[in-house]
Formats: C-alpha cells, sequence, structure tokens
C-alpha cells in the first residue's frame, strides 16, 4: 500500500481557512466603520486574517502532522498475511484524517480476512485431529480386546492364542500404514513435501509398481493387464511420488474388483507435441455412484467402510494421490459405472522435449 503524501498539510489548511477568514473579515469591518478608508481596510483585513491563518496551520501540523502520519504508518506496517497489495485504488483522499480513516476501514478488512482464514486453518486442524482419533481408535481398541482376552486365560488355548495374536497384529500393521499415510498427508497438505523433478522411464516404473503388487492381484484372481502404448515415454515427475500415485491407484484397482476382474493400465502421448503422458487405470470393479465420486479424494471418505477396512485401507489413498497430482500442476479424473468398473487418468509432463536430461 502506497501512502499518499502532499507538501502541504491539507487538514491544516481546512482548518485555519474558516478562522483566518472570519479574522480578517471582522477586522477588515472595523477598519471600515472607524476609518472608512478601504485600503487599509484590505490591508488589515487581509494582514489579521493571513496571522490567524498561519498560527492555526501552522499549530495543526505541530500538533496532528506527524501523529496522523505516524498512526497511518502503525496500521501500514501490521502484519499482515493476507492480500496486502490488493487495495482498490480509490480517488484521492481530501485530507490526512480521511486518508487514515481509509487506511483504518482497509485494516479492520484486512484483520478480519485474517480472523476468517484462522478460524479455516482451526476448523481444518480440529476436523483433521478428531478424523485421526476416530481412525486410530479402531484398530487400538481392537488390539486391546485381543490381547485383555489372552490375558483373562485364552493365553492357554494355542489355537485360540495364535489366532489372536495374528489379529492383533494385523491391526498393529494397520496402525503403522495409518501413521505413515497420516505423515504423508500432513507434509503434503502443508506444503512441506515438495516434488523433486528428475527424468524417468515411466513404463519401467509401472512394470515395477505392477510386479510389486502381483502377489496382492493373485490373491484375488485378478489380472493386470499393462497396455504399454508407448514403450519410451519419459516423464519428468517426482519418481517415488508418482510411484506413489501409481500404487495407489492400481492397488484401489484391485482390491475394488469383482475376483477374475481385470486391470488395464496404460500410456500414450497427448497433447500438442506430445508435450503430456496421458495414464490410465482402469479396472472392471464394483465402480463408484455419481454422488460418491466427487467424494473419493477426500480425506477418509470410503464409499463402504468395512470393505475399505476389510482390504487394510486407510481412506487417505486418493487423498494422497490428489494432493501429488497437484503438487504436479496435474489433475485426478475419474470415470465410473458400478456395477461395471471405472477409470482413474491423469496426465504427466513429458520429457520428450528435454533430451539433454534423458542421457544425463
Ligand atoms: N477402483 C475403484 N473402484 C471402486 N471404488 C474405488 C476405487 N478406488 C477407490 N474407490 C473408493 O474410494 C474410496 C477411497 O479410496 P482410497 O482413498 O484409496 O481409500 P482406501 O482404499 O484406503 O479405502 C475407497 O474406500 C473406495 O470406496
Ligand atoms: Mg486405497
Amino acid at each position: 500500500m502506497k501512502m499518499e503524501s502532499s507538501r502541504y498539510f491539507r487538514t491544516g489548511i481546512r482548518l485555519a481557512l474558516p478562522p483566518g477568514l472570519i479574522s480578517g473579515l471582522m477586522v477588515a469591518l472595523i477598519i471600515f466603520a472607524w476609518t472608512g478608508n478601504s485600503w487599509y481596510t484590505f490591508l488589515l483585513g487581509f494582514a489579521a486574517g493571513s496571522c490567524v491563518f498561519g498560527t492555526v496551520y501552522y499549530y495543526a501540523r505541530l500538533l496532528l502532522g506527524r501523529r496522523l502520519e505516524q498512526i497511518r504508518s502503525i496500521i501500514q506496517r501490521m502484519p499482515y498475511r493476507y492480500n496486502q497489495n490488493a487495495r482498490t485504488p480509490q480517488k484521492k483522499a481530501a485530507d490526512e484524517v480521511e486518508a487514515l480513516l481509509r487506511d483504518a476501514e482497509w485494516s479492520r478488512e484486512m484483520i478480519s480476512l485474517e480472523f476468517r482464514k484462522m478460524d479455516e486453518t482451526e476448523n481444518y486442524r480440529k476436523e483433521f485431529i478428531g478424523d485421526i482419533s476416530h481412525e486410530l481408535k479402531t484398530p487400538i481398541f481392537s488390539v486391546q480386546g485381543y490381547l485383555e482376552t489372552l490375558l483373562d486365560g485364552a493365553l492357554d488355548d494355542p489355537e485360540v492364542n495364535q489366532l489372536f495374536l495374528t489379529k492383533a497384529m494385523k491391526n498393529v500393521n494397520r496402525l503403522i500404514i495409518l501413521t505413515n499415510d497420516l505423515m504423508e498427508i500432513s507434509r503434503l497438505e502443508t506444503g512441506e513435501l515438495k516434488p523433486e523433478f528428475s527424468v524417468i522411464p515411466l513404463n519401467n516404473i509401472i512394470h515395477d509398481v505392477i510386479d510389486s503388487l502381483q502377489y496382492k492381484a493373485e490373491q484375488r484372481n485378478v489380472r493386470i493387464i499393462f497396455e504399454e502404448k508407448e514403450t519410451n515415454a519419459f516423464a519428468l515427475v517426482d519418481r517415488n511420488q508418482i510411484r506413489q500415485v501409481l500404487v495407489n491407484l492400481i492397488e484401489n484397482a484391485i482390491k475394488y474388483n469383482k475376483t477374475d476382474g481385470r486391470v488395464y493400465v496404460s500410456t500414450r502421448f497427448s497433447g500438442a507435441d506430445r508435450s503430456k503422458i496421458t495414464v490410465s487405470i482402469r479396472d472392471t470393479g464394483i465402480g463408484i455412484e455419481a454422488e460418491d465420486i466427487k467424494r473419493v479424494t477426500e480425506r477418509f471418505f470410503r464409499v463402504d467402510k468395512s470393505r475399505s477396512r476389510e482390504q487394510g485401507g486407510t481412506g487417505l489413498g486418493l487423498s494422497i494421490v490428489k494432493h501429488i497430482l497437484e503438487s504436479h500442476k496435474e489433475q485426478l479424473e475419474i470415470e465410473s459405472k458400478p456395477g461395471q468398473g471405472s477409470v482413474f487418468r491423469f496426465t504427466l509432463r513429458s520429457a520428450d522435449h528435454h533430451a539433454d536430461l534423458i542421457s544425463a
């Protein structure tokens, strides 16, 4: 915000003008009544008026000038965090007091904006903590239940023993996955986890991810088919983050599939000049209802909570995907037909025009 300043202290002029005029006029009247000489009348009237004007102006400037400037400077130097320069240009203020009033009004707006943002952050924080404690409760109480039963005597039965310990372990593993996902999402949401771009051979990464998920797919009788349309697609991305995106999407396509279902992964160049690579993950699974499609990338949203938990899900996978793609300035597109399957699609920056980087 720029300070309006003028060589003259306009408040002083506005304050000094009426007493200056009145006193000049009064003196002129008296002199005219006394002498009848218009030359004297003008001269003395003018001198008296100027004297009063000058005195009032001088004292007004002395008392108010610097102080008004100081108040303005305090208002303008307040540590506003948002929108500091978004002040709409206004017509010039009539005087310093009016300018101060406008600044005070602007400051009020800035402070209410600050409070609104603080409220939003606070609500987000409360909601996040609420969600976390809710999510942590289920596995913790399960572990507690199994251990209590074992301590209450079930320890003596080797079969129950084995079963309960396995179940307790499964819940502990869930807690580990959950805390890892929570750490990741909070680092993504606070912007702490910035992508480190490098050129990667996209199809190799996809092959790796598919290999690592093959066991899960076989367990569910799901086949993953990589329709590798572009064998030499290089992408300019953060390797680990994009790997994470692929794992989360392909894992979902396996988990929310039917037995004997299929997952099709494909890459193809798109955009002008092959500047982008479109990656799509299509499944023949249970699909998602239209009204839920909008919500699946929300933190902890699951269409079917018990199915998601049963499959070891945390409800954070798609939220993480969305954040990672946003940090790459890309978006996730979802199409789905309930009962038939879903397609998750996103684009990545192709490194086709960065031959120098590829060979490096
Ligand atoms: N390929 C898919 N087919 C059907 N539903 C899906 C698919 N991917 C995700 N979903 C739905 O979106 C929800 C959120 O997904 P995600 O954030 O990965 O959480 P999680 O898999 O841990 O439950 C899932 O619980 C599921 O209901
Ligand atoms: Mg998931």
